[in-house]
C-alpha cells in the first residue's frame, strides 16, 4: 500500500496585532503525518507520540480528517503527535497542512500550496469554531505569513530567535475567540495597525527589534492573558532576560518571546522560573522561524 510521510512545523498565529492574519513557522516542536491509501471508502486515524492520548481518532472531529473528507480521497492517516494539545501551538493546523500535502502527493491532486492552505483551513472549524488559515498557511509555507482577503504573502526572515514556553493550563480556542469585542476604539485600531506595519517590515528585514516592537497590541492581549495565570511576571521575566518582544502563541497558553539566537536560552529559563513562581510547570521550545511543511519518503 502506498503511503507518504510528511513533517509538519508547530505554529504561532497572530504576533500580537496580526490577529487572524498573521503566522509563523516554528523550526520544532514538528509532528509526522503519515497518509496511506486505504482499502475501504473511509477514512481511519491512529494517533500514536506524546500527545496522542488527547487526539481525537474519529474523522469528524480531527483536523485531518475533515481534509481527507473535503479532498474526496478517504485514506488511512497516522498522527504522531509531538505538538502539545490546546497549547496555542497550531497542533491542530499542522495534522490538516500536512494530510491536505499528503494527500495531494498520494493522490496526485495537482493543488499547489495556496489551494491546500484553503483546504487545510476547513479543518480548524472544528477547533476554533472558523475556518481561520493564519496557523495552516504558516505551517504549509514556512516563515512569516499575511493571510488577508484571500491571498498569502509569505516571508522568510533569517535568524530570528523564538521561545515558545507552554504553561500546563488549558485554553479553549472558541471560548478564547468568544470573549474578544465586536467594536473597538479608533486609537487601538491605529495602534495595532502600527504594530502590524512594523511587525511586517522586521520580517521583510530579518530583524528581531522591530517585530519585538510589533508583537506590542491593544485588543487581544489585556483580554486573553486572563486565561494565562502570571502572564505579566512572565512578560516582564523575558524582557528583562533578552527578549525583544512578548505576546500570547495564537489563543494561548503558549507564550512566545522573539530574540537574537543566543539570548533563547535566558529567556527559557527566566520565563519557566516566573511560570514556577505562579505554581505552573511549563514546557519550552528554544526555536527560531523556521521551514513549512515538507514530504519525506
Ligand atoms: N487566530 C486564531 C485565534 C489562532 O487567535 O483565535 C488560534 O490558535
Amino acid at each position: 500500500m502506498r503511503s507518504v510521510k510528511v513533517r509538519a512545523p508547530a505554529t504561532s498565529a497572530n504576533l500580537g496585532a496580526g490577529f487572524d492574519i498573521f503566522g509563523i513557522a516554528l523550526d520544532k516542536p514538528r509532528l509526522i503525518v503519515e497518509v496511506s491509501e486505504s482499502s475501504s471508502d473511509e477514512t481511519s486515524i491512529d494517533v500514536t507520540g506524546t500527545y496522542g492520548e488527547k487526539v481525537p481518532t474519529s474523522p469528524e472531529e480531527n483536523t485531518a480528517g475533515i481534509v481527507a473528507e473535503a479532498m474526496g480521497h478517504p485514506v488511512q492517516i497516522t498522527i504522531h503527535a509531538e505538538i502539545p494539545i490546546s497549547s496555542g501551538l497550531g497542533s491542530s493546523a499542522a495534522p490538516a497542512a500536512a494530510t491536505a500535502l499528503g494527500i495531494n502527493v498520494l493522490h496526485n491532486t495537482g493543488h499547489s500550496r495556496e489551494d491546500l492552505v484553503w483546504i487545510a483551513a476547513e479543518g480548524e472549524r472544528v477547533s476554533a469554531g472558523i475556518p481561520h488559515a493564519d496557523n495552516v498557511a504558516a505551517a504549509l509555507f514556512g516563515g512569516f505569513n499575511i493571510v488577508h482577503e484571500r491571498r498569502i504573502v509569505s516571508i522568510k526572515p533569517k535568524n530570528i530567535g523564538i521561545t515558545a514556553v507552554s504553561p500546563f493550563v488549558k485554553v479553549n480556542t472558541k471560548k478564547a475567540r468568544k470573549i474578544l469585542p465586536l467594536k473597538i476604539k479608533m486609537s487601538d485600531f491605529v495602534f495595532n495597525a502600527g504594530s502590524a506595519a512594523f511587525m511586517t517590515a522586521g520580517m521583510l528585514r530579518s530583524d528581531p527589534e522591530l517585530i519585538g516592537l510589533g508583537m506590542e497590541n491593544h485588543v487581544i492581549e489585556e483580554l486573553r492573558s486572563q486565561f494565562i495565570p502570571g502572564y505579566m511576571d512572565v512578560k516582564k521575566a523575558a524582557t528583562a532576560a533578552g527578549a525583544l518582544g512578548v505576546t500570547i502563541s495564537g489563543s494561548g497558553p503558549t507564550m512566545i518571546a522573539v530574540s537574537r539566537l543566543n539570548q533563547r536560552d535566558r529567556i527559557a529559563n527566566a520565563m519557566k522560573q516566573a511560570f514556577r513562581e505562579h505554581d505552573i510547570d511549563s514546557i519550552e521550545y528554544k526555536t527560531m522561524i523556521g521551514a513549512g511543511a515538507q514530504v519525506s519518503r
